[in-house]
């Protein structure tokens, strides 16, 4: 199945502008799919849907925990982030928008067979209820790691914006309409010799820090006044199954 783009939203154009960057920039979204794919029980499953699946943070540590599958099908909008995800005979690639309702009626997949993971890519829905609604109907387990409002807290007070992404308590409103949940909530920090570096990593991780609302002026500003030597980020695990089998 080959989903056209007709439109690209802003983030899916930034994350295939840097594609082949991407690896060395990714340092948190690795340290959240390792800590995702733990959670996952051990034993055989028939299908693994990814998400968002990028350059397969989420496959390699499926793969490194030896967890056993038929099928896995590895869905990202951007075809060059695609491009760098792992091949193999019992890898699907997808090239679809999940904001898209047409990517949903073209996925297809036995819903009792399969299991749906996503890692740092649904905070990029834009209707969350739209979103996870299609998805539980999709498969019978989900495990997602969503990044978080708190995200850049400290950067979005310095520089008096809002957060681009959804607070924690809008994503779990929305998840508990359609999943019966269990929640985890992590944060991590990131340090940088230099603020220049930070802002570096900002544009570079295809995390937006709505840093875009921002003039040049503004951004200079705010890297004279940005009071921590860290960046910070939030993230929302889910572990859920849908109300409706
Ligand atoms: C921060 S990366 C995370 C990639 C990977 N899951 C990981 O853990 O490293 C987010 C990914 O989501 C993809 N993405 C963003 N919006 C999307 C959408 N609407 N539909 C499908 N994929 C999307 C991007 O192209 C990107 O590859």
């Amino acid at each position: 199945m080959f989903i056209e783009e007709t439109k690209e939203s802003k983030a899916v154009k930034q994350f295939a502008r840097f594609a082949h960057q991407y690896n060395a920039y990714n340092v948190i979204q690795a340290e959240v799919a390792k800590r995702l794919v733990a959670k996952l029980p051990a034993g055989k499953y028939k299908c693994i849907v990814d998400l968002g699946c990028g350059s397969g943070e989420v496959y390699k540590n499926i793969e490194k925990n030896k967890i056993n599958f038929d099928t896995f099908i590895a869905l990202d909008s951007s075809s060059e982030m695609l491009g760098l995800h792992p091949v193999d005979p019992m890898i699907k690639k997808i090239t679809a928008d999940f904001n898209r309702i047409e990517t949903f009626k073209c996925l297809d997949v036995v819903k009792d067979e399969t299991l749906l993971l996503s890692s740092s890519a649904l905070q990029w829905s834009k209707s969350l209820d739209f979103v996870f609604k299609e998805l539980s109907k999709k498969s019978v387990k989900v495990y997602f790691a969503i990044f978080t409002a708190n995200t850049f807290k400290t950067l979005h007070q310095t520089a008096q914006i809002q957060s681009p992404i959804y607070s924690e308590e809008t994503l779990k409103k929305s998840i508990k309409k359609y999943y019966d949940a269990d929640f985890e909530l992590q944060a991590y920090r990131l340090e940088f010799q230099t603020v220049r570096d930070m802002f570096h990593y900002i544009k570079r991780s295809g995390v937006s820090g709505g840093e875009k609302q921002l003039s040049y002026r503004q951004i200079k500003q705010l890297m004279n006044e940005y009071p921590l030597s860290y960046l910070e980020f939030e993230v929302l695990f889910v572990e859920a199954t849908p109300l409706t089998l």
